[in-house]
């Protein structure tokens, strides 16, 4: 399958277009949930890539927390926005416009930390893993937070397909081997933003690659 033509590229026309006509931050300035609620995921010093990071909320609250962040998305505006984001806060980060089939995979990673990454068709997640599996160093952290098929219907955010979403089954499987930190799926009211706004069907996925 070629994911650089047809549908793929009219997502990125679509993501872009969001960003614009969105009065402010489409998923707010604050960091996900998982990170706030999970302090023990930073790990100070510790380089860390943030994949379709967006307007750079993540990124720039690890940041503070003393990691080396690089990031990436495609929305140019989005980019613009994270690096705003950086500049107030008055940490360094490096985020640059690209899609997920131009971004250099061969770089090492001690974290690589993925939030509604769920654009993916399940053809295209099978390559989202396998690629963030190999942007980790051995015994790094992959850190996966998104939504559970009960998503579909809520109206608060996120893709309408259901196999979009993750099931603990699913991560499971396709992490077999990696060690559990923590695997939760819960419902919880999310405030992210006008892109992420009200109840929410929930899963965090932290894991670390083998040695
Ligand atoms: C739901 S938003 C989440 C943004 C960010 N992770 C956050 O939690 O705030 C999904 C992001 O994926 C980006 N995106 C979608 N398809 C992409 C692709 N093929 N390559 C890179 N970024 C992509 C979009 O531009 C958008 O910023």
């Amino acid at each position: 399958m070629d994911f650089n033509q047809g549908w793929w590229l009219l997502g990125a026309g679509m993501w872009e277009e969001r960003y614009q006509s969105a009065a402010g931050y489409l998923f707010g300035r604050e960091p996900a949930q998982v990170l706030t609620e999970n302090p023990w995921l930073v790990m100070p010093g510790a380089s860390v890539l943030c994949v379709a990071d967006g307007e750079g909320r993540n990124a720039v609250h690890l940041a503070r927390r003393g990691m080396r962040v690089t990031a990436f998305d495609m929305a140019p505006t989005a980019v613009a926005r994270a690096r705003a984001l950086a500049a107030e806060a008055n940490v360094a980060i490096d985020t640059q416009v690209a899609s997920w089939s131009d971004w250099d995979w061969s770089r090492r990673y001690d974290m690589v930390l993925a939030v509604y990454v769920q654009f993916a068709t399940p053809e295209f997640r099978i390559r989202q893993f396998v690629d963030m599996a190999t942007a980790l160093k051995p015994g790094g952290r992959l850190v996966l937070h998104g939504y559970t098929p009960e998503q579909v219907g809520l109206g608060s955010g996120g893709p309408s397909n259901r196999a979009h979403m993750y099931t603990a089954d699913l991560l499971s499987e396709a992490f077999l081997g990696w060690t559990v930190e923590r695997l939760a799926t819960y419902e919880r009211d999310v405030q992210e933003g006008r892109g992420h706004s009200g109840r929410s069907a929930l899963i965090d996925f932290v894991a670390r690659k083998p040695a």
